[in-house]
């Protein structure tokens, strides 16, 4: 057996000297390393022989394969420099053309914006964790003190899959905020935590110029020890000086949210009008960007934090609304929508 694969590297080799078209070439590799040839059968045919023999058969057929393949590559870039080179003596080959340009890609505007937040929170120490897009109505409202029935569950419509079993219905939905990632990271972990989840969240509503059924947010959440609202102070308003420019301004204002005791929301002086008061503003002078506060006692116990020992703070923003104020675009649909000529924009 041995002796027949040596007989087959030596003849492969010859007629390998004498190849010196690609075409040939790929005949030889059909001949010698296809399917149908001697190579391939000859572990086929291995099965009747004494074990130690069919062993030493099989490394020696695999390493002539290996042998062979490597062969095979060393004189394809032979050939194919052979080739180029009758070419471009027989004229057909102009090397002086210019090469046709590589049609080249780039990444999302929301794909951009996310990763810059991301970037902003980890310079400040944040960790970036992802999250499920389908939940459970447990982590999106009720471990988020929005029981059945409570009315602030008019803010999130959403898309439900529910589902029934023997033990009865399972509410699941398409997470409306990506605040149920609050409670995933405190359960699985224990604090300090400083976290951010960007992701996808779903809301049943008629798109227009500013709603989208699918859009981004980006959450943030901060637990330890000794942490006050003069920290979500911070850390916002000097992420806000960093997205938006130095000079901004920003201010909270109080706002309602039942995860968070208290709750704020936050707003930067209008940089169109500079504060004086314009259309983009609606004569205010301020834009509201995110939605925040204290993470909420019961929130804190439910997931075995003690509220006593320990606090924190938790902020939400819309990563398609920090795009639409930062470079003016009035319809969030246009994320969406597919026209190129808006997205080589970015
Ligand atoms: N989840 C809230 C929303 O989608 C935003 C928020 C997050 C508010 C965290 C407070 C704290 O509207």
């Amino acid at each position: 057996m041995i002796a027949k694969l040596d007989e087959l590297r030596a003849k492969a080799l010859s007629e390998l000297d004498s190849i010196d078209t690609s075409g040939g070439l790929e005949a030889w590799r059909i001949r010698y390393l296809g399917r149908k040839s001697a190579l391939t059968e000859i572990p086929r045919g291995l099965a009747t022989l004494p074990l130690d023999e069919k062993r030493a058969t099989g490394a020696a057929a695999n390493e002539l394969r290996a042998f062979l393949e490597k062969t095979l590559t060393l004189k394809e870039e032979v050939i194919r420099e052979a080739e180029i080179a009758r070419s471009i003596e027989q004229g057909r080959l102009d090397i002086t053309l210019p090469g046709r340009p590589a049609n080249l890609g780039r990444l999302h505007p929301t794909t951009q914006m996310l990763r810059h937040i991301c970037d902003i929170f980890m310079a400040m120490g944040f960790e970036v964790v992802e999250g499920p897009d389908v939940e459970w109505d447990y982590y999106n409202f009720e471990a988020l003190n929005i029981p059945q029935d409570h009315p602030a569950r008019d803010m999130w419509d959403t898309l439900w899959m529910d589902f029934e079993t023997e033990d009865g219905r399972h509410p699941m939905l398409l997470r409306t905020h990506t605040s149920p990632m609050q409670i995933r990271v405190m359960e699985a972990r224990r604090p300090p935590v400083r976290v951010i989840v960007p992701g996808k969240v779903y809301r049943y509503e008629a798109t227009d110029a500013t709603h989208e059924a699918m859009f981004y947010q980006i959450e943030g959440f901060a637990i330890d020890r000794n942490i006050t609202l003069a920290d979500l102070k911070g850390t916002l308003f000097e992420f806000a000086k960093r997205l938006f420019g130095k000079e901004r301004k920003a201010r909270f204002r109080c706002d309602y949210f039942p995860f968070v005791e208290p709750g704020v929301e936050m707003a930067i002086d209008c940089f169109l009008c500079n504060g004086t008061g314009c259309q983009l503003c609606s004569g205010s002078g301020w834009i509201e960007i995110l939605g925040a506060g204290m993470v909420h006692p019961d929130v804190l116990r439910r997931v075995n934090y003690d509220p006593d020992v320990y606090t924190g703070f938790a902020f939400g923003l819309g990563l398609e609304r920090m795009l639409m104020l930062k470079y003016g675009i009035d319809d969030i649909r246009l994320f969406y929508s597919n026209d190129l000529r808006f997205l080589r924009q970015f």
